[in-house]
């Protein structure tokens, strides 16, 4: 009886051919367990005769051999590529591929680069500088007088007082203007996207970072006819043809004449609604032609070139073309709220 059954399962074991690392595991399971087979066989072995015992002993011991030796050689042969043969065994090739997750710019990045587009379509240039800046850049080449309220600690986050010359995070990328004149020749044609800071209680309308993007334009006979062709378009492109455009006196320091542009309202049509506060425009840029001070602070003669300068704040275009109404969702991570945006492969 037990001779018979050694005898059986040894043909098993040699005809044993697995498919995959499953059918190995299967093979461990049934001849190897603490209830397989070959423990089972030794059971029996302890009820046959002792002039049996002698041969069926050999016999057994060799069935036992056989069985670990073929497990412990299918398991290295199977067991470097159980992955790839488990897969194999499974795979459904009809499927359709499993396809990438993509994420999505950020909203901000989405605006920011329309305006680049557009802004290059003109020839100007993207310019970029620290955002941790000197008062110079900041301020004073730009003509702020000593006193201006921008100076106080409760509008900017200044990092370090020093003599002349204080160090803070830069409250507008118009520093970037100051350093790109200093360091080259008119004409300059150029944009400067990037993030600037405020020291603002934070809230649905204001926080205390933003980004923006300021333009410069200085050439010989640069007017106001140029800079008002140039917003014009602008606008056109990247709202509509339809927006209308309008300009109001303003103050800049480093500006004279200032204006501010304002847009008619994007989402009422002018009509008037909850963004445009029943007004139907809003306001989206300051702008001005480069007061000649600052042209001479940055080595430039006054009395031969002339140029605008204008900026607008990235958020705010935003708020405009998507309807958000809360600028703290821009900076909360929030995969609700940036999934939302389109997914742009390039
Ligand atoms: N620097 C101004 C600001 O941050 C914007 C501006 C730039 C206005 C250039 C006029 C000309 O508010």
């Amino acid at each position: 009886m037990l001779q018979e059954k050694i005898q059986q399962y040894s043909e098993e074991i040699e005809r044993f051919v697995p498919q995959s690392y499953n059918d190995v595991e299967a093979f461990r399971l049934k001849f190897l367990v603490a209830k397989g087979v070959v423990r089972t066989l030794f059971e029996e072995f302890k009820s046959v005769s002792p002039d049996q015992k002698r041969s069926l002993g050999k016999v057994l011991n060799e069935f036992k051999q056989a069985a670990e030796q073929k497990y412990q050689h299918l398991h290295e042969q199977f067991a470097s590529n159980k992955q790839t043969s488990k897969k194999k065994a499974e795979a459904d090739l009809t499927l359709p591929g499993e396809g990438f997750v993509f994420g999505s710019r950020h909203p901000l990045s989405l605006v920011r680069k329309e305006i680049v587009e557009i802004f290059k379509k003109l020839g100007f240039i993207v310019a970029e500088g620290p955002e941790i800046e000197d008062d110079w850049h900041n301020f004073t080449a730009l003509n702020f007088p000593p006193e201006h309220p921008a100076r106080d600690m409760q509008d900017t986050f200044f990092i370090k007082k020093q003599q002349g010359n204080d160090i803070a995070l830069r409250t507008h990328t118009s520093s970037v203007q100051v350093r790109m004149m200093e360091n080259g020749e008119p004409p300059f044609r150029a944009i400067m996207p990037g993030r600037v800071y405020r020291n603002e209680a934070i809230s649905a309308r204001a926080h205390c970072f933003f980004h923006q993007v300021e333009g410069l334009y200085v050439d010989k006979d640069v007017s106001f006819a140029d800079l008002k062709q140039t917003l014009y378009y602008f606008v056109q492109e990247l709202f509509g043809e339809d927006t209308k455009v309008r300009f109001r006196p303003s103050y800049f320091p480093f500006t004279e004449p200032s204006a501010e542009m304002d847009i008619s309202c994007t989402i009422c049509k002018g009509k008037g609604c909850a963004m445009c506060k029943g007004t139907g425009w809003v306001e989206i840029l300051g702008c001005g032609m480069v007061d000649p001070n600052v042209l001479e602070n940055c080595g430039i003669d006054s009395a031969i070139y002339s140029g605008f300068a204008f900026g607008m704040g990235i958020e705010r275009i935003t708020n405009l073309k998507y309807e958000i109404r809360d600028l703290r969702l821009f900076s909360e991570n929030d995969v609700r709220f940036l999934s939302q945006f389109e997914t742009e492969l390039i």
